[in-house]
């Protein structure tokens, strides 16, 4: 693994202009809370991000797949256990799906506790002919549309820390303590979903399963004692954009003597700020988590290859993640010299589709929202790609959650442009509800049966 270059510190990020940094007002104020965030026990262990690591150079070699999923922006309103247990349940749900329709590991990362920051394309917009700062999550500031409600305030990166503790001690039970066991793969269908197409599809499979399972039974294989039918690992990230907060939560591995952000188990640098020579990419070129790397349709493949070569010098498989999130309508084009350079400069990256964040329009109404035939056609132009060039193709990365909302349009009972308005609750962008995701899953499952017999012949 790469050694951390001399010149590097937690702090030394702050030579370079960081992009998409809130404007604290109080000077003071951000030091007591980065002081505070130092002083708080680490959220992640530094072997767990090793052990995530592990399971991406699995994907790297083309032997499992990556499922990185949750909010576009977590709140601290709509917090409760509730919330948490259903996206884990859509989560466990569409792993299965995956797992069993294409027979292969499914690496499972949530977009979760500690997804607070938002990156903006304008640094305020226009409510009611006012014009206020945008909402950049509720770490900087709250959501409200006002000028005040926007004043960023550091003492929400500790109330978000403390939000992602406990968020991640209910996930630790949820997946170790009983919930997620394969037995109970019934259980995981909300009643919403079970009277859906998708839903009595998932049924199903879930009593294949089932049927497998006793099988093994009944060939004396004792399945009390298999602890990967008990236990799941569902890992965190979030994107690393706010880098007083990861700073904050920087520690160095008292094994190893490497650093590790202990804020997640895996950090994202976005679309806005992936500059090779940027605060960001110097931050995260000294820890030692996995990583991943939004690249839009701007990046050029120079671009890629030094991000590849500042975060990945060593070449260690598993440490970075490109998540290629190119729209619907250019993944053909944009992806396979991509693809061709960065196996040419012999990374054994995980590639991942976002198929969300290049596919976003905005109705006649107003909302912003995305289509999901649309965000299959992204993965299907993705798959098609990387089928082409010899690549694996290794996850995907989607906005979702666990409630029935109305955020996108389409799917397999489709949610149309009228009924946006009915739950339209997200705090950023559009996410799938569990139908929805459902659908993708099993959409992708076919589509992964294909590819990976045409890779393997
Ligand atoms: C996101 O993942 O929510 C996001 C802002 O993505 P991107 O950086 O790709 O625009
Ligand atoms: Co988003």
């Amino acid at each position: 693994m790469a050694v951390t270059p001399p010149t590097w510190s937690p702090s030394s990020w702050r030579e370079l202009a960081a992009l998409q940094q809130p404007q604290w007002p109080d000077p003071a104020a951000l030091e007591q809370a980065v002081e505070r965030l130092k002083a708080m026990p680490p959220l992640v262990f530094a072997g767990e991000a090793r052990q995530l690591r592990a399971s991406l150079a699995e994907v790297a070699a083309g032997r499992a797949f990556l499922l990185q999923a949750g909010d576009c922006a977590e709140s601290f309103r709509e917090f409760s256990a509730v919330a948490i247990r259903e996206k884990l349940k859509i989560m466990l749900q569409m792993a299965a799906v995956l797992t069993y329709g294409a027979a292969l590991p499914v690496v499972k990362v949530g977009r979760i506790a500690g997804q607070f920051t938002k990156p903006r394309t304008s640094p305020t917009e226009d409510v009611d002919g006012v014009t206020i700062p945008s909402f950049r999550g509720h770490m900087v500031h709250d959501d409200l549309p006002t000028a005040e409600a926007r004043i960023p305030d550091p003492a929400r990166m500790v109330q978000g820390y403390h939000q992602s503790t406990a968020t991640l001690n209910l996930l630790r039970a949820f997946t170790k303590g009983g919930f997620a066991d394969i037995t109970r793969v019934h259980e995981w269908n909300q009643e919403f979903v079970a009277s859906s197409p998708e839903g009595r599809r998932y049924e199903r499979l879930a009593t294949q399963i089932e049927r497998a399972l006793r099988f093994m039974a009944a060939c004396g294989i004792d399945l009390e004692t298999e602890q990967q039918l008990h236990q799941v690992d569902v890992w965190t990230s979030h994107e690393g954009l706010l880098l007083d907060y990861e700073e904050g939560l920087t520690r160095r591995d008292s094994l190893t003597g490497d650093w590790y952000d202990c804020s997640a188990h895996m950090l994202w640098i976005g679309e806005r700020t992936r500059d090779p020579n940027g605060a960001h990419a110097e931050f995260f070129s000294g820890v030692h988590n996995p990583l991943g790397v939004k690249v839009g349709p701007a990046a050029t493949v120079d671009e890629v290859v030094d991000l590849c070569e500042r975060l990945d010098p060593e070449r260690t498989p598993g440490r970075l993640t490109l998540i290629a999130r190119l729209g619907a309508d250019r993944v053909h084009e944009l992806l396979p010299p991509l693809l061709r350079a960065v196996r040419e400069a012999e990374h054994a990256v995980v590639w991942a589709c976002d198929p969300m964040h290049g596919n976003v329009f905005r109705t006649a109404s107003g909302f912003k929202t995305r289509s999901f035939g649309v965000i299959m056609s992204e993965i299907e132009g993705f798959f098609a790609a990387c089928h082409d060039e010899d690549v694996w193709p290794g996850g995907v990365h989607l906005e979702f959650t666990g409630e029935d909302v109305t955020e996108c349009l389409g799917g397999s009972e489709e949610v149309l442009e009228e009924h946006l308005s009915a739950r339209y609750d997200t705090l950023c962008d559009p996410r799938l509800n569990a139908r929805q995701s459902l659908d993708l899953a099993f959409h992708l499952a076919e589509l992964m049966q294909n590819g990976g017999r045409a890779l393997a012949g």
